[in-house]
């Protein structure tokens, strides 16, 4: 059994990872930033589980939330994202919706991995899943929603960074691909389900050493060019 933190839990994605992981047996410590995201938490948990409460772009909301939590933490997953505004594109954008989506695609990974490094780095098995996605790869072309991609190309860039500052350390670090998936963020046309694309990102994290560490994958572990 192992300790899982899951930030950005209410729905989605974020939400079936505490479903299927409590279901396991494992243990989870996963985030929620409203009422209506605790409830929802709280059923997937079945009443196992314990739920923090922080919005990601609020540092001393997660500093305050991890100072809570004294168990070591083996595998962290920033997980809570955002798709950003309607105008996002290189010609046409909404500056301050899409300062606000780096705040939480880019920074809010980052404030969750750094508060809560302390317990990761008490684990004899250590690992930090930080949620990305293909399209914020630089070798794919297309340009709708500008925003989003760069928002995961710059998570991408301190993802790496964060690799290599803690290869030292022992922790294990990777960008993580979801696959499309059928969530409010991926629509109902997507090719996924949530609970097989978090079957695969279990599997992937858990398998996770630090042989591997520095990488950018998908849920089936199938490597993606940065
Ligand atoms: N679905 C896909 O096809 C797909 C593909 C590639 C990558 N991804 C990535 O996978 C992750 C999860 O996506 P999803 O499809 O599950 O999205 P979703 O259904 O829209 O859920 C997003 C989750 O992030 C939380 N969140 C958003 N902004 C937050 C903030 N500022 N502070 C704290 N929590 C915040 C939401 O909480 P609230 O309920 O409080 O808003 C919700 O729990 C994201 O990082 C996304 O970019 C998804």
């Amino acid at each position: 059994m192992s300790h899982w933190l899951i930030a950005g839990a209410s729905r989605g994605i974020g939400l079936e990872l505490a479903r299927q992981l409590a279901l396991r047996g494992e243990r989870v410590t996963a985030s929620v930033r409203s009422e209506a995201g605790r409830a929802a938490l709280q059923t997937a948990l079945g009443g196992k589980g314990r739920v923090l409460v922080f919005d990601t772009r609020d540092e001393a909301q997660i500093r305050a939330a991890a100072a809570s939590v004294t168990e070591p933490v083996d595998v962290l997953i920033a997980n809570a994202g955002a798709y950003g505004p309607e105008r996002q594109n290189a010609l046409d954008m909404d500056f301050d919706g899409v300062l606000d989506l780096f705040n939480v695609n880019t920074l809010g990974p980052l404030r969750v991995a750094q508060a809560f490094l302390p317990l990761v780095k008490q684990s004899a098995n250590p690992r930090i899943v930080m949620m990305s996605s293909v399209l914020g790869s630089m070798t794919l072309e297309g340009t709708f929603n500008a925003g989003y991609r760069a928002s995961k190309a710059a998570l991408n860039k301190f993802t790496q960074c964060l690799a290599d500052d803690l290869r030292p350390e022992g922790v294990a670090v990777v960008a993580m691909h979801p696959g499309w998936v059928r969530t409010d963020m991926g629509g109902p046309n997507a090719t996924l389900s949530v609970e097989e694309s978090v079957e695969g990102i279990i599997r992937v994290a858990e398998g996770l050493t630090l042989s591997g560490t520095r990488r950018y994958v998908d849920y089936r572990g199938n490597e993606i060019d940065w």
